[in-house]
């Protein structure tokens, strides 16, 4: 089935409007992209969770809850936001859980998913003495299938010494008793065809495993709200996964449920030139777009294009100290000036969840914006006190 997706404009909004630096997030396109996950969980009977590491505007939680069953967290942190916020299942999985947090992060959550033979060992028994008063809990270990589809090491849990999941020659050391699913995340942006791969490695390798759990979770770095997305494959694949093991299939995405949803507003502050032109703007990459720097990539910025393709090229850097906390360079139609504006797309992932008051920079205000309606909603504004309140 083709999903016909409304035609969303963040070029209809009114940049001038807004505070500066600004989230703004389109809540209907996060709507339109919450649509085609149901439609892949009614198709698929699979069950979709939202990843909080990536996306945790808990505004919006009453609209994610609409479509998905739960959300998945990676600490007690998230488990209780997960918890308070959002009416669904809360999954939780650490690389090692803290022993004085783990008691509430059972409490907190209906799957909790072990990284390791040795965390399962240590908190096995903890763990099982609380499944008499909580019926539906359940746990999990995490897998590595060394079956690498990623290219950047940097999100590659199936990079060589990797500390993410147990792979398939020590298995044979785990108790299995008590476990009831195997976790595996293994993607990143992903189409279908790399998720096919990795699930026949896994096949292949732990077999025997999965016809012994009720559940398995393929984690997330689905890109299946992308419109290239190959969303019919990925439904035919898990029917005959759930059929052929007699199992609950969960996916963990993040990304995909604000993909193309948010943008960063930000304002020029100066300009000068070092061998080359250069604007100073009030948004930084190292504090509010981490993933710039640390991928590393270059967004776009809506009306730009890639440097020496129009008249103006301009290096784009932020107010910090940080000599390389430059988002990119690009070219313009016209020369910038103080007090121009404009958007970087795709902001609202990875960007609240990591972002940081690094030389005392404040944080983006944030504004839910409805591209159909034109009505915006400031959420939140950040000042001096959220900057002192984490410091001593
Ligand atoms: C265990 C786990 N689940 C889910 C996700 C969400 O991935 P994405 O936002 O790429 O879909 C991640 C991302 O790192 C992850 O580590």
């Amino acid at each position: 089935m083709s999903f016909k997706q409304l035609a969303h404009g963040f070029d209809k909004l009114d940049l001038h409007s807004l505070p500066s630096p600004c989230y703004v997030v389109d809540e209907a396109k996060i709507e339109d992209n919450l649509r085609i996950l149901h439609y892949v969980q009614e198709q698929s009977g699979a069950k979709i969770l939202l990843a909080l590491k990536a996306f945790s505007m808990y505004s919006l939680a009453p609209l994610v809850m609409k479509y998905l069953k739960g959300v998945c967290a990676s600490g007690l942190n998230e488990a209780k936001l997960g918890r308070e916020e959002f009416n669904g299942e809360v999954h939780s999985y650490a690389a090692a859980f803290r022993p004085q947090e783990f008691a509430q992060i059972v409490e907190l959550s209906d799957h909790v998913v072990f990284n390791s033979c040795s965390q399962w060992a240590h908190y096995r028994e903890q763990a099982l003495s609380y499944k008499n008063s909580k019926e539906k809990l359940s746990f999990g270990v995490r897998i590595n299938p060394q079956h690498s589809e990623g290219e950047t090491p940097l999100y590659d849990p199936c990079a060589p010494c990797s500390r993410m999941g147990i792979r398939i020659e020590d298995m044979a050391q785990l108790n299995f008793q008590g476990l009831s699913g195997l976790h595996f995340h293994t993607l990143c942006e992903h189409n279908f065809d790399p998720l096919a791969r990795t699930l026949d490695a896994i096949e292949k390798n732990y077999g025997q495993y999965l016809h012994q759990v009720n559940w398995v979770n393929f984690g997330g770095g689905h890109h299946i709200t992308r419109e290239d997305y190959d969303r019919e494959k990925l439904i035919h694949r898990i029917k005959a996964f759930r059929q052929k093991y007699n199992v609950e299939v969960y996916l963990e995405p993040g990304e995909a449920i604000a993909l193309n949803a948010g943008v960063l507003v930000t304002e020029v502050l100066d300009t000068l030139h070092n061998s080359m032109d250069i604007a100073i703007i009030d948004a930084s990459a190292t504090c509010h777009m981490p993933d710039v720097l640390e991928m590393p990539y270059r967004p776009v910025l809506t009306g730009a294009a890639d440097a020496g393709k129009k008249p103006y090229t301009y290096r784009l850097g932020g107010p910090s100290c940080l000599a390389g906390d430059v988002v990119g360079d690009y070219s313009f139609d016209r020369p910038l000036h103080a007090g121009d504006r404009f958007m970087f797309e795709d902001m609202a992932i990875y960007t609240m969840v990591k972002n940081t008051t690094f030389n005392g920079i404040n944080l983006p205000a944030i504004v839910v914006w409805d591209s159909t309606t034109q009505q915006t909603k400031s959420i939140k504004h950040f000042s001096y006190r959220d900057f002192k309140q984490r410091l001593s």
